[in-house]
This record gives C-alpha cells, sequence and structure tokens, in this order.
C-alpha cells in the first residue's frame, strides 16, 4: 500500500519501535506520511503522538518529521537531528537517553513498554514472513519479535546487496541465557533473517529513497593530529609487549572518529585491522581502498550515495568481510571483553579528574545522547576518549575542572586525547591525573586556570583523595554561561 495509506493505520499514543541506527536503515516514508497525518489531525484540534523507540537516531524523514509535527511524546534511546533536539531541550518532548548496548534488553525484560506497532525498513520479505533487513540491525528482531503490528517499508535502494550480511543472533535472557558463542569479530551466532509471524505484517510499502548520510569529507587539521597521537601511543604500547597485534578496534561517531580510521588506512605502519564496532562508518572504506580491512562487525553501515554504489559494485566481496548485527549483541560487554576491543570514542568534555561528558551541553542540553559509548568504554581492552582541546572559536576549554554532566566515571576511563597531547591515566590516582590532564590535554590558554583551580582544591578541600572546590567546581561553566566565553 501506499505510505499515507500504511500512516492511516497508527493509532494515537502508539508505542512505536523503528528500525535505524545513526541515519542508516531507518523508515522514511512512512513516518513522512505519519508527520503530515498528524498535522491534519493536530489541525482539527485531534490529539496525536505517539512514543518512538529504535536503534539509535534516524534521519530528518523519521525524527525531524515527526519533531517538526510535534508528534513525538516520549522518545528513547538516542537522537541526533537538530529540530527533535530542540523540542527535547525546549522541554517539549520526553527523552530518555540510554545505553544503546542495553536498550533491547530493558524492552525485552519488559522494564518498558514493548512496542505494539514495530515500523522496520528491510531489504527483502517473503511470503511465509522471512525479513532480510537493511542497513542497520539495531532493535529491530525485538521490536519485530514483540509488536502485534508490523509495517515494512521495502526499499529497493540496496538491491541484494545487505542479504546475507546480518546476523540475526540474540542471546536469551536469564536464567536461560548461554554464552555467546562469538570468539571472533567474523563469527555468526544465527540466521540472516528474521522470522517473523506473516499475520502480523498489516503493510508492505515500497521505497527507493537513500539513507540521509553525508558523503565523506577530509578530516581536519585537528582530527588529523588527535588520531597521529593515539597511533604513536597504539605503536608505543605494542612496542612495550602490552597490545597483541590482533586486537579489533571499536571507532565511536563524528568528525575524530572518522579521522582515526581514514590516519589507520594512510600509515605505511599499520597493518591490517579489524573492527567491532557498533556504526561502521564511511570512513572503513578507505581502509579498504589501503587493504588494510581484514573484516568489520558493526549494527549499521552508513553509507552516502557515493559509498553505497561503490559497497554494491563490491558485494560479493563486502560480503564476506562484514556483519551487521543486532545492537545488543554489537554492543554486549560480554564479547566486547572477550574479543580485547581497543575503544575509541569521542566526548564533548573532559574533567582533570578524568570524568567524561558526551552527550549534555553545559550540563543542561543534549547534544545527541551517550550512545554506545560505555558499552565499550566499560569493557574494552584499551580505551580512549578524544575531544578538541577548545570548541566554539576557542571560547570553551573541554577540559574543564568538573564535567557538568557525567557518562562515564574516571573509574572507566583509560586514555584523554587532544590535539595537545595525550594523558594515559591507567593506574594513576586522582591528583596525578588531574596534573597530567592539564599539561598534556588542555590547552595552553586555560592551563593556568586549571592549574590554579587544582592548587586552590588542594588547600582548600576537606578530603584530599580526590580535591574538589565545590565553590569553584563549575565557574568556568558559569563564565561561558554569563560572557559567552571561559576565558578570563
Ligand atoms: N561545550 C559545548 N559545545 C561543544 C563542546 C563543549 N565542550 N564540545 C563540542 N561542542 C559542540 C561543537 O561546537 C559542535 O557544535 P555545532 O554542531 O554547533 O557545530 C558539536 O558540539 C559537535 O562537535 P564536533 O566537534 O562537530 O564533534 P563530533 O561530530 O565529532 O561529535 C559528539 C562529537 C560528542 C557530539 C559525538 O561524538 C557524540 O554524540 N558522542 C556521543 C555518542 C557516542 O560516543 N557514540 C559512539 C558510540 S559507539
Amino acid at each position: 500500500m501506499t505510505a499515507e495509506e500504511a500512516a492511516e493505520l497508527v493509532e494515537n499514543e502508539e508505542v512505536i519501535g523503528v528500525s535505524g541506527f545513526t541515519l542508516a536503515g531507518y523508515p522514511k516514508a512512512v513516518p513522512t506520511a505519519l508527520a503530515k497525518r498528524a498535522e491534519r489531525l493536530h489541525a482539527k484540534g485531534e490529539e496525536f503522538q505517539v512514543t518512538l523507540f529504535s536503534g539509535a537516531s534516524t534521519g530528518d524523514e523519521c525524527d525531524g518529521a515527526l519533531a517538526r509535527a510535534k508528534a513525538i511524546k516520549w522518545r528513547m534511546p538516542y537522537q541526533s537531528n537538530k529540530d527533535l533536539r530542540k523540542s527535547i531541550n525546549e522541554g517539549s518532548t520526553s527523552y530518555t537517553d540510554a545505553h544503546l548496548g542495553i536498550m533491547g534488553y530493558l524492552v525485552r525484560t519488559h522494564a518498558i513498554p514493548a512496542p505494539t506497532l514495530a515500523i522496520i525498513e528491510v531489504s527483502e520479505v517473503s511470503d511465509d514472513g522471512k525479513i532480510w533487513l537493511s542497513s542497520s540491525g539495531g532493535n529491530s528482531k525485538t521490536y519485530l519479535t514483540l509488536a502485534k503490528k508490523i509495517i515494512l517499508e521495502v526499499n529497493s535502494v540496496y538491491g541484494d546487496s545487505l542479504i546475507g550480511i546480518h546476523d540475526s543472533f540474540l542471546p536469551e535472557l536469564p536464567p536461560f541465557a548461554k554464552p555467546i558463542p562469538i570468539q571472533g569479530v567474523l563469527d555468526r551466532a544465527g540466521d540472516d533473517f528474521i522470522q517473523v509471524d506473516p499475520k502480523k505484517i498489516i503493510a508492505v510499502v515500497r521505497t527507493d529513497k537513500g539513507d540521509s548520510i553525508r558523503p565523506f569529507t577530509e578530516p581536519d587539521d585537528v582530527s588529523k593530529t588527535i588520531a597521529g597521537h593515539i597511533l604513536e601511543f597504539l605503536e608505543f604500547e605494542r612496542k612495550k609487549g602490552r597490545i597483541p597485534d590482533s586486537l579489533p578496534y571499536q571507532s565511536g561517531v563524528g568528525n575524530v572518529a572518522n579521522a582515526v580510521l581514514t590516519a589507520m588506512a594512510r600509515d605505511p605502519k599499520q597493518k591490517p585491522a579489524s573492527l567491532f564496532t557498533e556504526v561502521i562508518q564511511e570512513a572503513v572504506f578507505e581502509l579498504i581502498r589501503a587493504d588494510k580491512l581484514i573484516g568489520a562487525s558493526g549494527t549499521a553501515l552508513t553509507c552516502s550515495s557515493e559509498a553505497r554504489q561503490f559497497f554494491k559494485a563490491n558485494t560479493a566481496e563486502f560480503k564476506k568481510k562484514f556483519i551487521l548485527r543486532q545492537q545488543e549483541v554489537s554492543n554486549h560487554p560480554e564479547v566486547i571483553r572477550r574479543l580485547g576491543v581497543i575503544s575509541m570514542n569521542t566526548a564533548l568534555e573532559c574533567d582533570i579528574y578524568g570524568n567524561v561528558n558526551s552527550s549534555h551541553v553545559s550540563g543542561t542540553a543534549i547534544m545527541n545522547g551517550i550512545g554506545g559509548s560505555a558499552d565499550f568504554a566499560r569493557n574494552c581492552y584499551l580505551g580512549f576518549f578524544m575531544t578538541p582541546s577548545t570548541a566554539k572559536d576557542g571560547t570553551i576549554s573541554s577540559i574543564t575542572p568538573l564535567v557538568s554532566h557525567v557518562d562515564h566515571t574516571d573509574h572507566e576511563t583509560m586514555v584523554f586525547v587532544t590535539e595537545q597531547g595525550l594523558a594515559d591515566l591507567r593506574g594513576l590516582d586522582p591528583v596525578s591525573r588531574a596534573k597530567s590532564i592539564i599539561d598534556h590535554c588542555a590547552h595552553p590558554k586555560f592551563r593556568q586556570q586549571l592549574n590554579d583551580f587544582l592548587n586552590y582544591s588542594l588547600s582548600s578541600s576537606k578530603g584530599k583523595h580526590i580535591p574538589i572546590a565545590l565553590d569553584r567546581a563549575f565557574n568556568m561553566h558559569l563564565r561561558f554561561l554569563s560572557t559567552g566565553t571561559m576565558n578570563l
């Protein structure tokens, strides 16, 4: 049927589970039609809002269109759309930011409501209810299994290039959970399709629109410098015999993460590597072109239209090198720890004691969310948090006395990197961490302020283990909010 006809089947207050993970594989036509329907109903004075659960962020045709139509009552577990972000930060949309690896688990264990309707983008569906997903695994199996009604968008843009690439395995729940049978990046544990009861499929809509992903751009100098510090450190650690050669990498979202993969591709010393990650970003094709990718496992493959053509042209080879899993598995603590993943994620701000804020600007306004960063940071073999040392034209120091929101505590962070340098925090006590972060990561123009804070804290705070002068801990943030700069 048409997307408009399918949108008519959605009820007010429906809990919808959609496919999609970081702009890959999200439904496009039905959410857009649903937003238009919501606007029509609102114009007539009728109420119409839904709860939207996903894998992670979805594109503007879904999150953006529904947010602009004021049709999202509650959103979980991640977003990155400017209109939705605005609605959340204005207090109009309820948003629960959650670890991406645990979202499906929360639904499956009934801690939060199960979707009543699943709207899932797929590559193909058979008459007997076998479903082959498109460019993301996400939580689609959980939503398809638990929802009583299913709307499918069969997207022809991928052709058959993604059929066979998925591993739709999900572990059993306690008390029946067994070890996850994945011991290598390319190990498979389940079928490449998801079986549903075909009677639940209430609509099939055909589409042909690609994921809205911007083409890969050359990393900027700051990102390249950060990437250089990381590669140099890894080389040093390998020489010391502290990192086996074969460990896989996880690379987070954003500019800096892309720069690290690009630097790996271009570094003549870099040996072929594998990725056990969440989002397989376009920079992975740089590794392929340099003949340095052994294999990549993730839950989403984010391709611009150019990259999609490249993928489609090499489908046979790439199906052997890529696996897309459900996000409960791509981000599973057990597998990440077993494989010894080297994790690299981007922070908004880091404090001198080792805590990281990945999600909230000035502690109150959501940017995107914690995503899967903690799933990896907490369970990895070696973990980096990277950030340019300043933001907003140098007015903000990304290194602060105390982060204004905590996503990752000092207990699980290991190495901080900015373009200024790198601080290896493993095994350091809080004061040594602070000195190392100020000396190696803070921008020189903010070092004096940070050192003054540390010295004042050492003399004034009651406890000397983590000396924090509570009366001055947020002075830099407060100065930014009142004057527009953290500079004195
Ligand atoms: N205070 C205020 N704003 C800040 C800031 C700070 N300390 N640091 C960065 N910003 C702003 C930037 O100015 C930019 O703003 P703009 O969009 O208005 O230009 C924005 O945050 C994004 O920063 P950018 O430098 O473009 O970084 P990015 O694209 O690499 O994204 C994160 C950085 C942190 C937003 C992104 O990595 C993220 O959402 N991380 C959390 C989820 C995650 O780690 N997922 C991966 C898990 S597998």
